[in-house]
């Protein structure tokens, strides 16, 4: 395991958007997972702005989104199909094709599961997995207690986690009960993976899921045991490690 620990969030993104350049160049044809959240926001930005400055080339690069909610349309604000083209799909030379997602009102969600699950073995596997991590230690969408050999699989989110997303959605109420996200094991086959931590109401999370016993209560613990795994924090959420 690898702890990188910068100082302030523009430069934590900037490294993030440096380590994903470098993977890009050596294989230009990478399988990425991405996450959504305020803590890429900035590593999206810096992307493109190494796109449009043309020191990365994202034409053979293909995306797999880490999670969606079940029940919005896929045009809505909040859906994180919405935020993956305002953020980073419309502004880079990624092919449309290449950004996968699963679909927020499938027919069949059991069946969208086996489908994303395919899809990411069709190319053969995740080549690199950026995580951000919640306050009670879930990646993804996989809260507390996911089992480790769950693969893509539909969860009932839970109360924390709607809780923080109720000022987005202008309501509780409004805030899906349900999504669909990749497993643990799904994450954990990634060839490398990059978890990226920013802020004071990370601090616990990370410290507990780096330094403590490893426990399906904290999600993120498993990744202990990945052998090719680099975290990027800032210094408030590295103050307990
Ligand atoms: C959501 C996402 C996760 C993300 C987490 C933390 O639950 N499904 O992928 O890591 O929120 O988000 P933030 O970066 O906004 O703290």
């Amino acid at each position: 395991m690898q702890i990188i620990i910068i100082e302030e969030y523009p430069k934590m993104s900037q490294q993030a958007a440096r380590f994903i350049a470098q993977k890009i160049l050596a294989k230009p044809n990478l399988v990425l997972a991405l996450p959504t959240g305020n803590t890429p926001l900035g590593l999206y930005c810096e992307l493109v702005r190494m796109f449009k400055e043309g020191l990365i080339d994202f034409s053979k690069v293909t995306v797999f989104n880490l999670d969606e909610y079940l029940g919005l349309p896929p045009q809505h604000p909040q859906s994180f199909r919405s935020y993956m083209h305002k953020y980073f799909w419309d502004h880079v030379n990624l092919r449309p094709e290449s950004c996968y997602i699963p679909l927020s009102l499938p027919e069949n969600p059991e069946a969208e599961c086996y489908r994303y699950e395919q899809l990411i073995a069709s190319y053969g596997g995740l080549d690199l997995a950026v995580l951000g991590i919640g306050e009670n230690g879930h990646i993804a969408f996989n809260e507390p207690g996911t089992p480790w050999e769950s693969l893509t699989h539909i969860v009932k989110l839970s109360p924390e986690t709607r809780a923080r997303e109720a000022s987005k959605f202008r309501g509780l109420d409004k805030v899906p009960t349900h999504a669909i996200t990749m497993g643990i094991k799904t994450i954990m086959n990634a060839r490398e993976i990059l978890l990226l931590a920013s802020g004071e109401e990370k601090a616990l999370a990370l410290s507990r899921s780096l330094k403590g016993p490893i426990t399906p209560e904290t999600p993120a613990s498993i990744l202990q045991l990945h052998p090719n795994l680099t975290i990027i924090a800032d210094n408030l959420a590295a103050r307990h490690l």
